[in-house]
């Protein structure tokens, strides 16, 4: 039987409490639905505002990059200390256990090799798969200023229309051609491009007075690793981006091409997370890659 409504006296209203409404902690991002806001906040820890995004999709492109010859071996023991693992679907199928529950920004363009024209991309993936997928984001490139910079902005958008059909916030990388300088200016232009299109956050290098990228920039940004770098390198780098303004790293190189990933990654996300400093970060790699942990 259910309970009889016995009314207002023997419940509990709070009529003299109003209902809270919460601004949605990420920058830019208050007005999206429901869904969409979800899947960001299980890419962004909703106390620091951060995020530590571990990129390994680059097969996509060149194959079995140094550090990914076998992501079984090499990835998954770092999986669990990343918030979200970018990688691709073929990846996330064939290595990735479901039952790992890390949130995932899947890489959704492709077409050339290393060996062809890199900004000749196009989307490679349907939004079905990814929502079947249980992806909390999609990534694709944009060539600013590349041969075929248009349809890599075509293919942004395209997304983004795809997504917000879903409720699938699209992740706008800045991708730079071989002939193109990666200076601030350049990346001001491809990050506030990428918002305006309607990304619901954007990767991109770290460059000096980074404070101008993300400040024109009204949607979270993350920072690619680019290039290994020595480690206490790749830690202050993360650490200045994080001070002006990033919303966190999307690292690959700098952490499974160190000689102790789990201890890079681990000092990665105090940086990130705790806003420890550089050096203290790379103490405690130094003590973490000695434990061999
Ligand atoms: C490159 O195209 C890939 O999308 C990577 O996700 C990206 O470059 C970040 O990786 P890394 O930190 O190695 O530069």
């Amino acid at each position: 039987m259910p309970e009889a409504d016995t009314g207002k006296v023997e419940k509990s209203f709070y009529t003299d409490v109003p209902q809270q409404s919460e601004l949605f902690f990420l920058k830019g991002s208050n007005s999206y639905d429901w869904g969409m806001k979800n899947r960001l906040a299980r890419i962004f820890d909703a106390t620091s505002g951060k995020t530590v995004m571990l990129a390994f999709d680059h097969g996509y492109f060149q194959g079995p990059t140094t550090g990914l010859e076998r992501p079984d071996i090499t990835i998954l023991p770092l999986a669990p200390y990343a918030d979200a693992l970018m990688l691709t679907r073929g990846i996330l199928r064939s290595v990735i256990p479901p039952s790992l529950n890390r949130a995932t920004v899947l890489r959704a363009s492709g077409g050339p090799s290393i060996l062809k024209e890199l900004s000749n991309e196009h989307i490679a993936m349907d939004m079905d798969d990814a929502v079947r997928l249980n992806a909390c984001a999609v990534a694709t490139q944009v060539f600013i200023g590349g041969e075929f910079e248009t349809q890599s902005v075509i293919n942004l958008t395209r997304l983004i229309d795809m997504g917000n059909r879903v409720g699938m916030p699209v992740l706008g990388v800045t991708a730079v051609g071989k002939e193109l300088v990666r200076d601030t200016k350049y990346i001001r232009l491809a990050t506030r491009m990428c918002a305006e299109l309607g990304a619901a956050f954007v990767k991109t290098y770290f460059v000096p007075d980074f404070e101008t990228v993300t400040a024109a920039c009204p949607v979270p940004i993350v920072i690619a690793g680019g290039k290994k770098l020595p480690e206490l390198d790749a830690l202050q780098m993360a650490y200045e981006a994080i001070n002006q303004g990033a919303a966190g790293v999307d690292m690959g190189r700098n952490i499974f091409q160190s000689e102790a990933p789990v201890a890079m990654i681990r000092a990665v996300r105090k940086v990130v997370h705790e806003n420890m400093r550089p050096e203290q970060a790379y103490e405690m790699f130094l003590d973490l890659k000695q434990q061999r942990a």
